[in-house]
C-alpha cells in the first residue's frame, strides 16, 4: 500500500550537535529552524530529532525530567512550535523520539516514587530488596556495572537497564501506561507527526528477576536475555497501539535490537496494526569489535536481502547505516584513507536504494568520519566513561582504551555538524560543548555545495532519483551476483521497470561477467565515477546505478 512515510526521505538531528543560534555553543531549536532550507534543498522530507526535553543530561537527554517541556539549553516550547510550524510550512514532517523505557532520577514520578515505600507511585518503577545483603539479582546494565542502584532512605535497590539516573518505568502498571499515552496524545495533538520509540526493545523484563547464568564468574552478567525483546513486549505494543497509536495519522518507528528478520512481520506487519518501522541491529552487531573491522560484503547482503526479503509485499523497512549510537560509516565501512569520497558515496547508494524509507544522520551525507581522542577527557558519552573505568579495573592500558574506544565510542558521532571551514566549523560563534573534529576545513557543506562530485551532492542525485522513479520506492529487491567477494549488487523491480545497483565494497578493482549479470541495452543513471570505463569492472569503492 502506498503511504507518505514509504515515500519519504528523513533525516535524523542531535540537536545538541547540529546548530547553535544563541552563541552559548551548544546546538538548539531554533538553530535546527535555521537550517531547515539546507534540508528542505537536501530533499528531506521527514526529521526526526532526538529528545530535546527538559534533562539532566547524564545521557543526553534520554534521561528526561519532563516529558512536556523544552531543554532550557535547546529554546523553550514557542521555539519548538515554530519549528514544527517551519517545518510543516516547507512541506516536511516532523518526529520525536518518545524515550518511555526509562525517565531521569530527576522526572517528579521517581521523586515521589522514591520518597517512601507506600507512596502511590512506588510500583512506578521496578523497586526490590536486596539479595543477600547485595543487589537483588546479577544483572548487568548496558552501560555497564549493575543494573541496580540501592536507594539509602527507602532501603531498597531500583532497577535502571541505562544509567543509574535512568531508572526503569513499570511497564507492568497500568497508571504508568496511561500517564505515557496522555503524554504521547499531548505531543500529537500539537501536530507532530509520529515517534521513533527508543529502547522499545527493553520494555518488558523476565518477571521474576532472576539471576542470569553467569559462568565466567562475573560480578555482573550480561542479561539482555531476560529484557531484550522478551516474550509479552508485543503486548505492551498492541496497547500503545489501541490507546493511542491507530488514532492519528502518523508514522512510527521502534528502536528494535533484538528483532531478526525471521520475525519482522510481527512487529512491522501492515496488517498487524503495531508499527510502520523498526531501526533493527542486525547489521550493527557487524559494528562490534569481535567482529572485525570492516564486515564482508557476504554478512552484508546475507542480513540485508533477509529483512527486504521478509517484509517484501507485508511491511516496510527503515534504512539506516548511522545514528548518534554508532560510529561514522565511512570510518567504518569505508576506506577513509585512500577513498574517503568514494567509499562515502559507495555505501550511500548501497542503502540508500533498498526497499524502505532511507534516514540519514547528521553529517553523514557530507562524509564526516570518526574523531580523535587523546584522553578521558575528551570524551563525553556516559557510556564510553563507563567503559573507560571497567576496562581501567581489568588493567588495561590508556592506548588500548582510547584505541577501543576510538573504534567503537558513540562520541563519534556526535561531533558538532560542519557547516563550514570557519572556526568551530560553522556550528556556533562560541566553543562548542564538544570538540571539532580536526577535519572540518576540508569536510564541510559549504565545500561540498560548490563541488559536482561532492558527496552532499551524490545524496542529492540519490534522493531525486529515488523520488522520481516509483520502482525505487515500490519495487521488489532481488539480490545479484550473491557469492561476489567485493560487488554488493541487488536490482529492484516494478511492473516492467528495472533498476540494478551495483556497489564495489572493496579498495579494490572488481569485475563480474556479462553472463553472471547483463547489462546489455542498460542505460546508465548515476554512479560515483564517470564516465564509466569498463561496464564489467568496477573501480575501488565504485557504484553505479543502471536503468534496464
Ligand atoms: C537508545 C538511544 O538511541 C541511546 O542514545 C540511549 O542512550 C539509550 N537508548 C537509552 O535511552
Amino acid at each position: 500500500m502506498a503511504n507518505w512515510w514509504k515515500e519519504a526521505v528523513a533525516y535524523q538531528i542531535y540537536p545538541r550537535s547540529f546548530k547553535d543560534s544563541n552563541g552559548d555553543g551548544i546546538g538548539d531549536l531554533n538553530g535546527i529552524s535555521e537550517k531547515l532550507d539546507y534540508l528542505k534543498d537536501l530533499g528531506i522530507d521527514l526529521i526526526w530529532i532526538c529528545p530535546m526535553y527538559k534533562s539532566p543530561n547524564d545521557d543526553n537527554g534520554y534521561d528526561i525530567s519532563d516529558y512536556q517541556e523544552i531543554m532550557a539549553e535547546f529554546g523553550s516550547m514557542a521555539d519548538f512550535d515554530r519549528l514544527l510550524e517551519q517545518v510543516h510550512a516547507r512541506g516536511m514532517r516532523l518526529i520525536i523520539d518518545l524515550v518511555v523505557n526509562h525517565t531521569s532520577d530527576e522526572h517528579p514520578w521517581f521523586l515521589e516514587s522514591r520518597s517512601s515505600r507506600n507512596n502511590p507511585k512506588r510500583g512506578w518503577y521496578i523497586w526490590r530488596d536486596s539479595k543477600n545483603g547485595a543487589e537483588p539479582n546479577n544483572w548487568e546494565g548496558i552501560f555497564k556495572g549493575s543494573a541496580w542502584e540501592f536507594d539509602p532512605q527507602t532501603q531498597q535497590y531500583y532497577l535502571h537497564l541505562f544509567t543509574r539516573r535512568q531508572p526503569d518505568l513499570n511497564w507492568e502498571n497500568h497508571d504508568v501506561r496511561r500517564a505515557v499515552y496522555d503524554m504521547m496524545r499531548w505531543w500529537l495533538d500539537k501536530g507532530i507527526d509520529g515517534f521513533r520509540i527508543d529502547a522499545i526493545a527493553h520494555l518488558k523484563k523476565e518477571p521474576l528477576l532472576d539471576d542470569v547464568p553467569n559462568p565466567d564468574k562475573l560480578r555482573y552478567a550480561p542479561a539482555m536475555k531476560s529484557h531484550l525483546n522478551y516474550d509479552g513486549l508485543l503486548d505492551y505494543v498492541d496497547d500503545m497501539s489501541r490507546n493511542v497509536l491507530q488514532h492519528y495519522d502518523i508514522v512510527t518507528v521502534g528502536e528494535m535490537n533484538g528483532l531478526y528478520a525471521e520475525n519482522a512481520e510481527e512487529w512491522v506487519g501492515e496488517h498487524r496494526g503495531r508499527l510502520n518501522m523498526v531501526f533493527q541491529f542486525e547489521h550493527v552487531r557487524l559494528w562490534e569489535p569481535e567482529a572485525g573491522l570492516r564486515p564482508e560484503p557476504a554478512a552484508l547482503k546475507r542480513i540485508f536481502t533477509a529483512w527486504q526479503e521478509a517484509l517484501e509485499g507485508k511491511g516496510w523497512n527503515a534504512l539506516y547505516v548511522e545514528n548518534h549510537d554508532l560510529t561514522r560509516i565511512t570510518s567504518r565501512w569505508g576506506d577513509t584513507e585512500h577513498y574517503w569520497r568514494e567509499s562515502a558515496t559507495c555505501i550511500a547508494a548501497l542503502y540508500f536504494l533498498m526497499q524502505g524509507t532511507p534516514f540519514i544522520y547528521q553529517g553523514q551525507e557530507i562524509g564526516m568520519t570518526n574523531t580523535r581522542f587523546e584522553g578521558l577527557e575528551d570524551f563525553d558519552d556516559v557510556s564510553a566513561k563507563n567503559m573507560w573505568r571497567e576496562m581501567a579495573e581489568q588493567g588495561k592500558s590508556e592506548e588500548e582504551i582510547i584505541a577501543f574506544l576510538t573504534n567503537t565510542g558513540r562520541d563519534n558521532s556526535r561531533t558538532p555538524m560542519q557547516w563550514n571551514a570557519w572556526p568551530n566549523a560553522g556550528f556556533s560563534d562560541a566553543k562548542p560543548w564538544f570538540k571539532v573534529n580536526a577535519n572540518y576545513e576540508m569536510i564541510n557543506v559549504a565545500s561540498q555545495q560548490q563541488d559536482p562530485d561532492s558527496v552532499l551532492n551524490f545524496y542529492r542525485a540519490l534522493i531525486q532519483l529515488r523520488r522520481q522513479e516509483r520502482t525505487l520506492i515500490y519495487g521488489r529487491y532481488v539480490l545479484e551476483l550473491e557469492g561476489h567477494s567485493q560487488i554488493y549488487a541487488y536490482s529492484r523491480m516494478l511492473e516492467g521497470v528495472e533498476f540494478v545497483v551495483l556497489c564495489n565494497m572493496s579498495s579494490k578493482s572488481a569485475r563480474w561477467s556479462e553472463a553472471e549479470l547483463s547489462l546489455d541495452g542498460a542505460r546508465f543513471v548515476l554512479g560515483n565515477y564517470a564516465p564509466v570505463e569498463e561496464t564489467y569492472r568496477l573501480h575501488a569503492w565504485e557504484a553505479r546505478v543502471y536503468k534496464l
